[in-house]
Formats: structure tokens, C-alpha cells, sequence
């Protein structure tokens, strides 16, 4: 497991809504350049979305970690947000606090984390109210079939 065979660092910018999404396209195409099986690139580049999107909504800045090893991929999204109150809360499909302009371009529909959970192999989210948010996921990469 501790064979990393890349890793890449993404800066995220909150609020930053025209370059929303940029760091998890960027994340599928560096995984399409290193061959990895495209159903684990398409739930990666997915959960890697909510994530980005989270950070651009509901934070100042952070950042989304990609490391790829033999075996899986894991994402950590680091941040300095205001943190989540009640994680159990947030991760219930529906539920959001995003205020009225945020829904309007779209977002907002409490789907963000669920999703990550679906995608993912593995979740774990760890906030400090006030200081900031961790989410990271792992997604794990089958063996190749012959
Ligand atoms: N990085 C974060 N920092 C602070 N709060 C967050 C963060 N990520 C999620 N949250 C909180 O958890 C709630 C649920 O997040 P989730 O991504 O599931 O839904 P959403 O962002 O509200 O809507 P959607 O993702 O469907 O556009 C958010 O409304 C917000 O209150
Ligand atoms: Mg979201």
C-alpha cells in the first residue's frame, strides 16, 4: 500500500464558481493517461466533483489530494471552511443548508456527500465547526481482467 505511483496536489479556490469542476476533470484525465479501468475513473471523477463543488461553496479555499497506488486511488479534500456541524446530518440525501443564489446556479441538493458515499469504497469525513473539513475516500482498482 505504500507503493504511490502519483500523486497531485489541487488548489481550490471557494467561490471560484467558473473554475468549478476543473480539478476533478483534471483528475479523470490523469487517470485515463495512467490506464486505470474507467469504471473507477468515472466514480472517482465523481465523488472528486462533490467534493470540489463542496469546497467552492461552502469554503475559502482548500485543496483535493489525489493519490493513486497499485491497488486504489484515494482522494483527500482538505479545507478551512466552517466546518460541519453534525457530519450524520450532512450526509443524509436531501438535506442542505446552501442559501437561495446557490440553488439557483443548480446546486444545493443535498446529494453531494451521498453521492461521494456511492462511489466510494471507503468515507471518512472529519470537521472541526470553526476550523475546517477533511473528507477523504478511497476507491479501490480490480484486478485487471484478462
Ligand atoms: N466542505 C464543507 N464545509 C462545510 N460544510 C459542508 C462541506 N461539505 C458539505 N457541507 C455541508 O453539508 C451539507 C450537505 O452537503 P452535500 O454536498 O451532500 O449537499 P449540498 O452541497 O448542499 O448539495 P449538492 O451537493 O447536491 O449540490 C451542505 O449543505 C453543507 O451544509
Ligand atoms: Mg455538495
Amino acid at each position: 500500500m505504500n507503493d504511490l505511483l502519483y500523486s497531485h496536489t489541487y488548489q481550490i479556490q471557494g467561490r471560484d464558481f467558473e473554475h468549478g469542476g476543473e480539478a476533478s476533470s483534471d483528475i479523470k484525465e490523469a487517470l485515463k493517461r495512467m490506464g486505470i479501468n474507467p469504471q473507477v475513473i468515472k466514480r472517482t471523477a465523481i465523488a472528486s466533483y462533490e467534493a470540489e463543488m463542496n469546497i467552492i461553496v461552502y469554503t475559502e479555499k482548500g485543496e483535493l489530494l489525489l493519490e493513486v497506488y497499485p491497488k486504489m486511488i484515494r482522494v483527500t479534500a482538505t479545507d478551512r471552511g466552517p466546518g460541519i456541524e453534525d457530519v450524520e446530518l450532512a450526509m443524509k440525501e436531501g438535506y442542505s443548508t446552501a442559501p437561495p443564489e446557490i440553488r439557483e446556479m443548480g446546486f444545493g441538493s443535498g446529494m453531494g456527500l451521498p453521492n461521494i458515499k456511492k462511489n466510494a469504497d471507503r468515507l471518512l469525513i472529519e470537521s472541526h465547526p470553526g476550523k475546517g473539513t477533511k473528507v477523504i475516500f478511497e476507491i479501490d482498482i480490480p484486478n485487471a481482467s484478462v
